[in-house]
C-alpha cells in the first residue's frame, strides 16, 4: 500500500504533507492559497493528491533507475535484423533481473512488456517476431516499469542504419519538442504554455502534433491525473506546482495529425496518411524553480 497523502487537517506550523521537512506554512500552504485564488478566476489547478511526497519521489526514482537502464541497453543493442519481439525479451529480462515489473504487460490487456512503434506507427506498437528492423526504419521503444509499487515511463527513438534526411529531421525535431516543452515546466506556468512551445517548434519545422493522445501523471499509478495535452493554447490548462510528476511525450507527425487505431488489435495507433511519426518521452518532477528529469 502506498500512502497517497496526509488528508487530516493541518495546522500552519505542522510539517508539510509533502514531507519536505519544512512547516506547511513555509511550503505548500502559500502555494495552496495562490491556487485557491486562481481557481476562483477559473484557472485549472492541481489537487493535493498530485503532489508527491519525498518518499514517493524516492520510490519513483528507484523505478526510473530500471527504466533508464533498460532503455540504455536497447540503445546499445538495437540494430538492423533485430525483431521487435527480441526487444520485448530484453526489456522483460532486464526489468525482472533488476527487481522490477514491466508495466505494459497485461495493462488493460496489452500483451507485451514494451511498446515498439515503427515508421507510421504513432504509438502502442506490439512487439512481434515478424517485425524485423530494416535499414532506414525509425522506431520508438516505450518502456515503463513498476518497482515496489512505483511507476516510471519513458521512450526513445532509434534510427536503424541511415534513414532519409526528412525522417532523420522528424526524429530530431520530436526530441527538440520535448526539451522546448520542458523549458516551460516551472511552478505557475501551465500545461498550455508547455504545449504551445511544443506545437510552435513542430509547426516551424513543417510537422504536426497528434491531438487525440497526450501524456499523463505518473508515479503511484501508470497513468494518473493530470492528462497532459500538447495542443492546448498558451496560458490555458492546469498550472504546475512543485511535487507534480508527469510525462512529456508529444507525438510528432510528418504529415497530418490525424490517426487511427488498428482494428485487429485495438492498440496500435497509425498515422492516417501513412507518413512517419516520432515520439520521445521523459518523465519530470516539478521543483520549486523548474523541473527535474526523472526518466529519459
Ligand atoms: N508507455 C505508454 C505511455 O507513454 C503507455 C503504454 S500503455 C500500454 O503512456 F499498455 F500500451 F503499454
Ligand atoms: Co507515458
Amino acid at each position: 500500500m502506498i500512502k497517497k497523502f496526509q488528508s487530516s487537517k493541518m495546522k500552519p506550523t505542522d510539517p508539510c504533507y509533502c514531507h519536505s521537512g519544512l512547516p506547511y506554512n513555509e511550503c505548500h500552504l502559500p502555494i495552496e492559497k495562490r491556487l485557491r485564488d486562481l481557481s476562483r478566476i477559473g484557472v485549472e489547478v492541481p489537487k493535493r493528491e498530485m503532489v508527491k511526497t519525498k518518499e514517493q519521489i524516492e520510490g519513483i526514482r528507484k523505478s526510473a533507475e530500471i527504466n533508464i537502464a533498460v532503455l540504455d541497453y536497447v540503445t546499445k543493442n538495437i540494430k538492423e535484423g533485430i525483431s521487435t519481439w527480441e526487444i520485448d525479451r530484453w526489456v522483460t529480462e532486464i526489468t525482472r533481473d533488476m527487481g522490477g515489473i514491466p508495466a505494459p504487460l497485461n495493462y488493460e490487456g496489452f500483451p507485451k512488456s514494451v511498446c515498439t512503434s515503427v515508421n507510421d506507427q504513432v504509438c502502442h506498437g506490439i512487439p512481434a517476431r515478424n517485425v524485423i528492423l530494416q535499414p532506414g526504419d525509425i522506431i520508438n521503444v516505450d518502456c515503463s516499469t513498476i518497482r515496489d509499487g512505483y511507476f516510471s515511463d519513458s521512450s526513445r527513438m532509434f534510427v536503424i542504419g541511415e534513414t532519409t534526411p526528412e525522417k532523420q529531421r522528424l526524429v530530431d525535431v520530436a526530441r527538440e519538442c520535448v526539451y522546448k516543452g520542458l523549458e516551460q515546466v516551472k511552478p505557475w506556468n501551465s500545461i498550455g504554455d508547455m504545449a504551445h512551445a511544443i506545437k510552435t517548434h513542430a509547426k516551424a519545422n513543417g510537422f504536426s502534433v497528434v491531438r487525440d493522445i497526450g501524456g499523463h501523471g505518473c508515479g503511484l499509478e501508470f497513468h494518473e491525473d493530470p492528462y497532459v495535452s500538447y495542443i492546448l493554447r498558451k496560458g490555458t490548462g492546469m498550472v504546475f506546482i512543485p511535487g507534480m510528476c508527469f510525462t512529456i511525450e508529444p507525438m510528432i507527425n510528418m504529415g497530418t495529425y490525424r490517426i487511427f487505431v488498428d482494428a485487429d488489435n485495438n492498440w496500435t495507433v497509425y498515422t492516417d496518411d501513412g507518413k512517419p511519426s516520432a515520439q520521445w518521452e521523459i518523465q519530470v518532477l516539478v521543483t520549486n524553480t523548474g523541473a527535474e528529469i526523472i526518466t529519459y
